[in-house]
């Protein structure tokens, strides 16, 4: 009954979140799902901290208007710097029965079981890294695991105008992954830490040796939500 009227909405700044609403939707069925994509304001990546939560608010409000009784933000920019503030304070007084969870707690606890040398490197966007959000919480579940992070600024515009698979986004997807592999050459897992980046996978594949995990978020973040419903 609950599920009928209620849904699960996904929330990105643009397509990347559609990787993780098809994995919600293959593991959970039975639920109805909305997606809201803000492309019209996509990139977050470089967006103020400020901006950034404003922005995932707008969207959490859209989405629970609209019965949503989870929310996921699919999004790393915005979980790392929205969904803290919107689970302590907006949440409490608004909406006290219902959930909002990101994607960068999920893919931290699972990151120990992928990687053999504990040597990871994260990609995300500028917004992602400098809030340094993957070190804060792998170190405090896993502080045995180096951490190496890359920024990778041209990607989402790349995937959002539709140029993923195109000879010209050779050049920067090697950009970035040769300097993070030069930073640490010893990374055997590397976490696409924004939703966005599978897009890139076939690219990135070709580049990289075949013995370093890629490690796409979507898998922990559906068994996560699973356990919320
Ligand atoms: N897909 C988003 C993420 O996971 C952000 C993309 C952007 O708007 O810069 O971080």
């Amino acid at each position: 009954m609950y599920m009928q009227k209620y849904h699960i909405g996904v929330f990105d700044s643009g397509f990347g979140g559609l990787t993780i609403l098809n994995e919600f939707q293959s593991l959970l069925p039975e639920y109805s799902y909305l997606y809201l994509g803000d492309n019209a304001r996509s990139p977050y990546g470089s967006r103020s901290f400020e901006t950034v939560y404003k922005y995932t608010l707008d969207a959490v409000k859209k989405l629970f208007e609209m019965d949503c009784f989870l929310i996921i933000l699919a999004c790393n920019t915005a979980s790392a710097k929205a969904l803290r503030t919107i689970q302590q304070t907006y949440l409490p007084q608004y909406y006290p029965e219902r959930r909002v969870l990101g994607v960068i707690r999920p893919t931290s606890e699972n990151i120990h079981n992928v990687t053999k040398n504990n040597h990871v490197g994260i990609l995300g966007t500028i917004g992602t890294v400098n809030s340094n959000s993957y070190i804060i919480e792998i170190n405090k579940l896993h502080p045995q695991i180096s951490i190496t992070q890359q920024a990778c600024p041209m990607w989402v515009p790349i995937i959002e105008n539709g140029e993923a698979l195109s000879n010209g986004a050779d050049y920067f997807v090697s950009k970035y992954i040769d300097t993070l592999l030069e930073s640490d050459p010893m990374i055997d897992t590397i976490v696409l830490g924004c939703t966005h980046y599978p897009i890139l996978i076939p690219k990135i594949k070709k580049i990289i040796n075949p013995e370093i995990t890629l490690l796409n978020q979507k898998y922990y973040c559906g068994k996560k939500a699973s356990k919320h419903i």
